[in-house]
């Protein structure tokens, strides 16, 4: 796993997603409770982007037709059997940095 520098720590606020690009792979950035998650950017019912979702608390809302997920684990508020992957998060100083799996 390679872990990726990709914003800064104060660019990722509580009240809306980040996107990002990590090694070629576009994650979906939140902060709850001052801790930083990374998502796949790729709503699993049809692909739309969760960065632009509605966040509170600590769930997003797909804007494309409202499934609500947990982004602090990815999983679907109403059956967490769906999921979104999630990605491991370092803070270096003030940059975030996302794991990113290694292509075979
Ligand atoms: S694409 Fe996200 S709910 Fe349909």
């Amino acid at each position: 796993m390679r872990f990726i520098d990709v914003c800064a720590v104060q660019d990722v606020t509580p009240d809306q997603g980040r996107p990002a690009i990590a090694d070629g792979k576009s994650v979906a950035l939140f902060q709850v409770g001052g801790t930083i998650h990374a998502l796949d950017n790729a709503c699993p019912h049809g692909g739309a982007a969760l960065s632009g979702g509605a966040v509170c608390g600590r769930h997003v809302t797909c804007r494309a037709h409202g499934w609500r997920f947990d982004v602090t684990t990815g999983e679907l508020a109403v059956a967490p059997a769906i999921k979104v992957a999630k990605h491991p998060v370092r803070i270096d100083g003030d940059r975030v940095l996302v794991g990113i799996h290694a292509q075979p």
